[in-house]
């Protein structure tokens, strides 16, 4: 396992080794010898922070960036005024794309007051050609840019920066590779996200994750196990399996194998107590799939199914393979066999060509099917995706006046669903210490709700049963109870 590799009996004066994930190891230990020089100069430690920009596959790629900066004998800070800077990027709407240029103005100031700090920026965003140009043209500052299917290799670049005081670009268009065993710095103590699978094959038409993540690649179940266990181990009782689409999760592999069978072996896993999985794709959602959930003890009881619209016409531009009636049928379906079920959902409103009484249909769907939460966007035109060059474009004021209507709807039946639950009792994961309430604890129960309750911090992890005392639209107020 990775916590077992000692970087001290690395030979920093040899040359590299070409096998991964050995090769990283190495440039982990010169990087290291680098800390330490840095240390007997300045007498401290240099500090480092890595900001997520995006969801949850980025935050663990963080994860990933943070467990090598931690081996390295970086001292992690909060703060972006650090001797090491960097941004973990999303691209999937223009506004989380923008805000990057103006962050990285305030670290220009940074780096003004500390010339030796060094910025990074990976993610999503980086694979956009048209952004890495701008960077090269207008922010020579920053020291190092690389993507989504290199992270793995970022040992090796960060050796690359600190030893020379050129802009370092790396981009890869795609890879089949995965690299596993690498150091990774958890946030949570008790949960984590995995990944089973990188990448999508779906382009949604308005959709830029496709060519900024790359085709669709699974991970070995065995690879997947193995590193659930070595969470477990770690005292990890609840997981998040991570993929664009699960549901096709296996189609690629060697031995084909699908994401319920995955599911029933990761529920096989002793001490693991809950599972969730992220994103389901409406179009790949087996029965199996279904029936494994009604079945399974572990598997939490939330199911994210992205709607994105309500009305067939734009599905069928959206290029999402179903229409109204079967996603509609597929919820009632999923409903029936799992009632305390809670659904949540992803809309765009504002997609090109859509018309009033498209948007209908939507707020038709959404009464239907009743989510317990949705998230909503308004639809953002990425280049290079076929959308971005659709006719008929709806105009701004529209989308707005859309936009509210559907928030509305959305967030009046929320609160009504999640009435259904207040004055039972139910198992909750003690997340943390309150923030607003002194004396309470936040915690989360299956379904994804949240709930406060009389408590302390030696709690944090545990699972608890918790009467759920009152509902307040969003979140619950609750006590600690016996059965
Ligand atoms: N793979 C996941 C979604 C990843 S992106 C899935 O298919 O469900 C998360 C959400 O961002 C999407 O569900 C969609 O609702 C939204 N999204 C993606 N591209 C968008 C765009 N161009 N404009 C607005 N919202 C978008
Ligand atoms: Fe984007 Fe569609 Fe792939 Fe989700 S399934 S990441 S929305 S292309
Ligand atoms: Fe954003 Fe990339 Fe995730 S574009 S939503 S961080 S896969």
């Amino acid at each position: 396992m990775y916590n077992e590799i000692d970087l001290d009996k690395i030979d920093v004066n040899a040359g590299p080794p070409t096998e991964e994930p050995d090769r990283q190891y190495y440039f982990m230990a010169k990087c290291r010898e680098w800390v330490r020089t840095f240390e007997r100069k300045n007498k401290r430690l240099p500090k480092s922070c890595v900001v997520n920009m995006g969801c949850q596959m980025n935050a663990r790629d963080s994860e990933k960036l943070r467990g090598v900066l931690r081996e390295i004998g970086y001292e992690e800070t909060e703060s972006e005024d650090a001797d090491f800077v960097i941004y973990n990027t999303c691209t999937v709407r223009e506004n989380a794309n923008l805000k990057v240029y103006g962050r990285l103005g305030v670290l220009h100031g940074y780096k003004k007051k500390n010339p030796n700090m060094k910025i990074a920026l990976c993610g999503c965003m980086m694979q956009e050609p048209s952004v890495v140009e701008k960077l090269q043209k207008s922010y020579r500052f920053v020291d190092l840019i690389f993507g989504t299917h290199n992270i793995y290799k970022f040992a090796e670049l960060l050796w690359t920066v600190l030893s020379s005081d050129r802009m370092t670009i790396d981009i890869w268009n795609d890879t089949d590779r995965i690299v596993e065993e690498l150091p990774i710095e958890r946030k949570y103590p008790f949960k984590s996200g995995v990944n089973i699978m990188f990448g999508c094959n779906n382009f949604c038409s308005y959709c830029i994750v496709p060519y900024v993540r790359g085709r669709e690649r699974s991970r070995e179940a065995k690879d997947i196990i193995k590193e659930i266990k070595g969470l477990v181990k770690d005292g990890v009782s609840e997981i998040m399996l991570l993929g664009q689409n699960v549901n096709s999760y296996g189609k690629n592999l060697q031995e084909p194998m699908t994401f319920a069978r995955l599911l029933q072996e990761v529920e096989k896993i002793e001490g693991l107590e809950r599972i969730r999985f992220m994103t389901s794709h409406p179009k790949d959602l087996s029965e199996e799939l279904i029936q494994v959930m009604a079945e399974s003890k572990k598997i939490c009881r939330h199911l994210h199914l992205p709607l994105q619209s309500g009305s067939s016409k734009v599905l069928n531009v959206m290029n999402r393979k179903y229409t109204k009636e079967q996603y509609v049928e597929l919820a009632e379906k999923i409903r029936k066999a799992i009632p305390d079920i809670a659904l949540t959902t992803d809309i765009i409103v504002g997609f090109p060509g859509e018309t009033e009484e498209d948007f209908q249909e939507t707020l038709d769907v959404v009464r239907r099917v009743r989510y317990d939460s949705a998230f909503t966007f308004i639809y953002s035109k990425r280049t290079g995706t076929p959308a971005a060059s659709m006719k008929d474009q709806v105009p701004e004021d529209v989308v707005k006046d859309r936009f509210d209507r559907l928030l509305k709807e959305v967030q009046d039946i929320s609160k009504e669903m999640a009435e259904r639950f207040t004055g039972t009792k139910q198992l909750v994961l003690v997340e943390e210490l309150n923030r607003q309430m002194k004396g309470y604890m936040t915690g989360r129960l299956g379904n994804n709700h949240i709930v406060h309750f009389p408590g302390d911090a030696s709690m944090i992890g545990q699972i608890l049963l918790v009467r759920l005392d009152e509902c307040r639209g969003f979140y619950y107020m609750g006590s600690l109870t016996e059965i």
